[in-house]
This record gives structure tokens, C-alpha cells and sequence, in this order.
């Protein structure tokens, strides 16, 4: 049987969190709860939470923690994260809401944070050519001879650019990042549970590296 897993996936916008996800969360068997897909799925249903997150998103700003952490508790809950693990993509964000992922997996404590390492100029040349599908989140990659929004192979849906893809809002969130975000960094390797990785590089030689430190991790 394949072993479940806790993971935290920490790194850049355009690291490549969301790609290694979808693989990551094959490979564990595990869901791969992305927090900034659940804000984006409010928007798309148009709730209050919705409607409140898209003016905050679309500025590059950070959702308020209350509303976050209260947003993974009820997630986590579910049958499938409590029996098999998780990978939480764009949580925690903040000092506040790893305290408080402390205090909600108390009894089943996460195994490894993954920090998905790659330089700014990078990640900003990787969002601008980033485009998404509105449905399904498959991410393409633009390569410049596009003309229009394109469908998506997986659903069928419209692929486009990200509505918080906009070069100013780009720059807000990698500058909240280094405040607000980077900070994790040294908070989990203070707690022995971090492992940092190079995320420059093809997306199968990245994956191949996250693996090794998830089981590397899980033997000691
Ligand atoms: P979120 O959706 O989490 O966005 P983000 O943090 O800006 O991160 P990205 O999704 O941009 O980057 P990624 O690392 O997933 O990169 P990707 O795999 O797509 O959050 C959105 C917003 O929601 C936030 O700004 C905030 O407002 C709010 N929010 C969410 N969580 C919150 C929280 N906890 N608290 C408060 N607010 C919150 O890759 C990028 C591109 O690179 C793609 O085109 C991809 O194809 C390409 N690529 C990937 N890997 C490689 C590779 N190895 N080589 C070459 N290209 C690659
Ligand atoms: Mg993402």
C-alpha cells in the first residue's frame, strides 16, 4: 500500500507549487487542497467570500487570516485529508497561520515543508508567460505566437491569463512574500521540518527532487 503523507508546500508565486502539486498528489495518493483554488472557486460562484477575496486577490493582496485558517480547518476535516494526508499549497502564508496549523494538527502533525526554491527574476518571467484555465486550473505555458484565449485539452474550458497576472500585482505579491511569507522559512527549519529544494530545473527533475525529500524525511 502507498503510504499517505502531510506535506506544506512553501515557495515564490511561480515557483511551481501548483505544478508539483498535481504531481505530488498522484504520486502520495493524498488531495492537493491549494487554498488560492478555493478562493478562485468562491469567485467563480460569486459567494460573499468570493466577491470579497477577488478585490483583494486582483490587488495582489493577502486574504485576512481568520477567514484562512478557519477555511483549511473546515478542509482538513474532510474524510479524505484525515485518513490519508494532504498537500497544502498557499497555506500557511503567514506566522499567524502556521501557529494555527499547529494547534489544528495537533494529533497528526505535518510530516515535511517542502521549500520549492526559485529567484525572483525567474518566477516573474515564468507568471508572465502563465496562462490557466478558468475551470479546471490546468496551467499552459504562452508562447508568445497565440492569437486570443485558447481551450483547454483537459475540460474544454477557456484557457487566459490569470485576472491576478497583472504586472502590478505581481510585484505586490512577491514583495508580501519576502515580508510576510518568507519568514515560514526560518520558522520551520527552527522546528527541524524543513527541507529546502531547487526548483530550477525541468518539472520532472523538481519532482524527482521532492520525492526523494518526502521519503528521506519519512525514514528518519
Ligand atoms: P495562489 O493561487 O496560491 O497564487 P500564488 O501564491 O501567487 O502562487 P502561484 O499560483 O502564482 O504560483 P505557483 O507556485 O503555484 O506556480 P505554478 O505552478 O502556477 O494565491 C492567489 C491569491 O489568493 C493570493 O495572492 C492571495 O490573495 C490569496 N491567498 C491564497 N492563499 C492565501 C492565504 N493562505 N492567506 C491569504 N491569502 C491567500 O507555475 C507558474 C508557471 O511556471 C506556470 O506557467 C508553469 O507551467 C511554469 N512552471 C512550473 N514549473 C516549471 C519548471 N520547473 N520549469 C519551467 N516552468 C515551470
Ligand atoms: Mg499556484
Amino acid at each position: 500500500m502507498i503510504p499517505g503523507a502531510r506535506l506544506v508546500i512553501l515557495g515564490r508565486q511561480g515557483a511551481g507549487k501548483g505544478t508539483q502539486c498535481v504531481r505530488l498528489s498522484r504520486h502520495f495518493v493524498v488531495p492537493h487542497i491549494s487554498t488560492g483554488d478555493m478562493l478562485r472557486a468562491a469567485v467563480r460562484e460569486g459567494s460573499p467570500l468570493g466577491k470579497m477575496a477577488k478585490e483583494v486577490m486582483d490587488a495582489g493582496g493577502l486574504v485576512g487570516d481568520e477567514i484562512m485558517v478557519g477555511l483549511v480547518e473546515q478542509r482538513l476535516q474532510r474524510d479524505d485529508a484525515r485518513t490519508r494526508g494532504y498537500i497544502l499549497d498557499g497555506f500557511p502564508r503567514t506566522v499567524p497561520q502556521a501557529q494555527e496549523l499547529e494547534r489544528i494538527t495537533d494529533d497528526k502533525p505535518i510530516d515535511v515543508v517542502l521549500d520549492l526554491e526559485v529567484p525572483r527574476e525567474l518566477v516573474l518571467e515564468r507568471i508572465t508567460s502563465r496562462r490557466v484555465c478558468r475551470d479546471c486550473g490546468t496551467n499552459y505555458v504562452a508562447t508568445g505566437s497565440e492569437r486570443g484565449p485558447s481551450i483547454c485539452d483537459v475540460c474544454g474550458g477557456d484557457v487566459m491569463q490569470r485576472d491576478d497576472d497583472t504586472p502590478e500585482a505581481i510585484n505586490h505579491r512577491l514583495d508580501l512574500y519576502e515580508e510576510q511569507t518568507s519568514p515560514l522559512i526560518e520558522y520551520y527549519e527552527k522546528i527541524g521540518k524543513l527541507m529546502v529544494i531547487d526548483g530550477v530545473g525541468t518539472p520532472d527533475a523538481v519532482f524527482a527532487q521532492l520525492v526523494a525529500a518526502v521519503d528521506g524525511a519519512r525514514r528518519t
